[in-house]
């Protein structure tokens, strides 16, 4: 079993190794498109959690995955993740001019750049992953995780609910409408990242389901934990602005439900997670403390 006495250092070390197989990824400043290329790599570096490749490749490590394969598709799902945040900010969406700790990207490098620097990125995330045929030509399993990263981003997946999520501000939503906008908006990237380690690793059409409701799970307790921080975190800590939703008019999990709820909830979603989770024959100690960590995270 994995010694988690120190599981934050751990996770600064996993993170600090995470930074620099995206670094690997991430383009030259130079030519006459260089402006831009300055605003992709200021998004991608500025800070973050990289959760979701740090998901993609525990997931990957449980299910006995030790290729380099696994590489570019972490660092395509953190590209398409900055992607949305980039998109998200703008003020045609949510207006933020915080993000990671650093103005956002269309106040450094104005609207139009921050636009073309969201499209650059969530290109770049496919010509990244399209990288593993190169290296595993043989290897059906990466076509599998190409659907899956293309799927979970768009119509049907985080593109969709952002679309649902702009469009239903300024009237009262149905825990139903919630929670189709919190799987599709946060979820489908966060589902994305987890299958793409299960399948890249050899698991089972089953297991990839299983894995699927999992996230699904981290995904919601995720987007309510983040409503929650939208109402009582601070913006140093989160690094991006407080009451953005109240500015924004958005109906939020803590609107609907109020605070207590949300949190009871975050907790109850969480843990529905790691029962799944323990009813797999695969162990990662780290996988199961990062899902619980995420609970009372502040940032
Ligand atoms: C923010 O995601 C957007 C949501 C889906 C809530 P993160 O909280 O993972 O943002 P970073 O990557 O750490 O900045
Ligand atoms: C996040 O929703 C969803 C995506 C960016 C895909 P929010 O709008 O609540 O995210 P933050 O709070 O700005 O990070
Ligand atoms: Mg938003
Ligand atoms: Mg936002
Ligand atoms: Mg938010």
């Amino acid at each position: 079993m994995v010694d988690l006495t120190n599981f934050d250092e751990q996770m600064r070390k996993r993170v600090t190794e995470i930074k620099s197989i995206i670094q690997k990824y991430l383009p030259e400043e130079e030519g006459f498109q260089r402006t831009l290329l300055e605003a992709v790599n200021y998004s991608m570096l500025v800070g973050g959690k990289k959760l979701r490749p740090l998901l993609m490749q525990q997931t990957y490590v449980m299910f006995g995955g030790s290729s380099a394969v696994i590489q570019p598709f972490m660092a395509a799902i953190e590209m398409i993740h900055t992607h949305s945040l980039i998109h998200d900010d703008l003020p045609a969406m949510d207006n933020d001019e915080y993000r990671r700790g650093k103005k956002t990207t269309h106040i450094v490098f104005g609207e139009a750049m921050a636009i073309l620097a969201g499209d650059a990125l969530l290109n770049l995330a496919y010509e990244t992953a399209a990288k593993a045929f190169d290296m595993e030509p043989e290897n059906p399993r990466i076509g599998r995780a190409f659907q899956i990263l293309s799927g979970k981003t768009g119509l049907d997946g985080m593109i969709g609910g952002q679309s649902v999520d702009v469009e239903y501000v300024d009237r009262s939503l149905t825990q139903e409408q919630l929670y189709f906008i919190y799987k599709l908006k946060t979820g489908a990237l966060i589902e994305s990242s987890m299958m793409i380690g299960a399948v890249l690793a050899g698991a089972s059409e089953e297991e990839t389901e299983k894995i699927q409701r999992i996230a699904e799970h981290v995904g919601m307790a995720f987007q309510i934990q983040d409503d929650i921080l939208d109402v009582t975190g601070e913006q140093e800590v989160l690094g991006k602005p407080v009451n953005s939703d109240e500015k924004n008019n958005k109906t939020t999990y803590v609107t609907v439900n109020g605070l207590e709820k949300a949190q009871e909830d975050v907790a109850r979603y969480s843990k529905a997670a790691i029962q799944l989770l323990d009813e797999l024959p695969y162990e990662n100690e780290f996988l199961r403390e990062l899902i619980l960590h995420l609970v009372h995270r502040r940032a």
